[in-house]
């Protein structure tokens, strides 16, 4: 009986390891790697927004530390995270839409666009509330903009 249990949680633990070998695969790392970037920006804006919605207490220091973190993640060079053949219809993973490796230029003019606007929190954080609440439409509009024409659905 006792070894009977035992062969049956060893071979959900093959069943187990194999499954993630599998998950592993079908992500590529450079998917992985651009979903890491956008994670980054979602954690540091995270930060900024809760200081302008009132849930956390406004603090300069936290502020300008999060938005010097997506002024540096933004200078982060890219260019070999969106590969061809990596766009939500090839890969299970992403949510990438396709159409974005048929308007690169527009793409970029998005990403530029959240350049400037990351700038622009950069000189606001630390100076006062006001200025950082001042400072965050640019960069919601900057991140939706690109998502809404850009990125699939959540489904
Ligand atoms: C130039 C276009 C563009 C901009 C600008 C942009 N994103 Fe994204 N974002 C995407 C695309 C495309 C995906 C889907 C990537 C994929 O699944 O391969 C994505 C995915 C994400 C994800 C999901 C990541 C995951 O683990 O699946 C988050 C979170 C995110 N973005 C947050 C942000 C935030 C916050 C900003 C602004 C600070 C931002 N993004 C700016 C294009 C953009």
């Amino acid at each position: 009986m006792k070894s009977k249990i035992t062969l049956a949680i060893a071979g959900l633990v093959i069943v187990g390891a194999i499954g993630t070998a599998i998950a592993q695969e079908a992500s590529n790392p450079a998917v992985k790697a651009r979903k890491s970037i956008m994670q980054l920006y979602a954690f540091n804006l995270g930060s900024l927004g809760a200081m302008a919605k009132g849930d956390v207490e406004y603090d300069a220091k936290a502020a300008t530390s999060a938005a010097n973190n997506l002024v540096t993640l933004t200078q982060i060079d890219q260019s070999r995270m969106w590969p061809a053949g990596s766009d939500s219809s090839a890969d299970a993973s992403s949510r990438a839409l396709p159409a974005i490796w048929q308007n690169f230029p527009d793409v970029m003019a998005k990403g530029a666009e959240l350049s400037e606007a990351v700038v622009v929190m950069q000189g606001a954080a630390g100076q006062d509330l006001e200025s950082l609440r001042a400072a965050m439409g640019g960069i919601g509009g900057a991140c939706s903009e690109c998502h809404k024409a850009y990125r699939a659905p959540n489904n």
